[in-house]
């Protein structure tokens, strides 16, 4: 219809289930994906007020929408909250809905026995509206939001992070395990 209208959640979701449907590599989806996630987030109206706000005392992480081939998720980073560095197993996109997060990429390099070397990539501020794509190869981070106000995000995934094994690494290297609960979804 006109493009005035508002581009939905809804909307969003027929798209991913298209695009999901149509290409099988992560980069393709990934750049398909990320100029509609620009589109919601610069819009996010659609989205319920109360899973853009973190509960009293957590962060806020939500289910918005659970598919087979993907899922999407909305993230509230209270000031100061931190996601060290981080693995995903899958493809991803993520969005800035409101205020701005600190993203560092890292080039992991295997050194045997559970360690790693871990080198920053890039650190980048995302402001409102920004998007960032991970795809296998480039697919490890940290978040930080550094500002004094919650940062709201829209995270998509290629796979449902919940019970899924992934990985973290301390700064020095260490190596850890990483399962998220469900409500864990960066
Ligand atoms: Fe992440």
């Amino acid at each position: 219809m006109a493009t005035t209208e508002t581009y939905t959640l809804n909307d969003f979701v027929g798209d991913l289930d298209r695009i999901t449907r149509e290409e099988t590599s992560a980069t393709r989806v990934t750049e398909r994906v990320a100029p509609l996630l620009a589109r919601l987030v610069r819009n996010p109206r659609s989205i319920p007020a109360e899973y853009l706000r973190s509960p009293a005392g957590q962060r806020g992480r939500y289910i918005l929408h659970r598919a087979p081939k993907f899922n999407v998720t909305s993230v509230v980073w209270r000031p100061g909250d931190r996601a060290t560095a981080h693995n995903h197993e899958t493809w991803g996109v993520i969005g800035v809905v409101e205020n701005e997060i600190e993203e560092t990429r890292y080039r992991v390099t295997e050194t045997g026995a559970g360690r790693a070397k871990l080198e920053v990539a890039s650190v980048t501020r995302h402001p409102t509206g920004a998007v960032s794509r991970l795809v296998p190869g480039d697919e490890v981070h940290g978040m930080y939001n550094p500002t004094s106000r919650d940062t709201i995000e829209i995270h998509v995934y290629g796979r449902d992070l919940a019970g899924l094994k992934r990985r973290r690494w301390d700064d020095d290297g260490t190596e850890k395990p990483l399962v998220s609960d469900k409500y864990l979804n960066c």
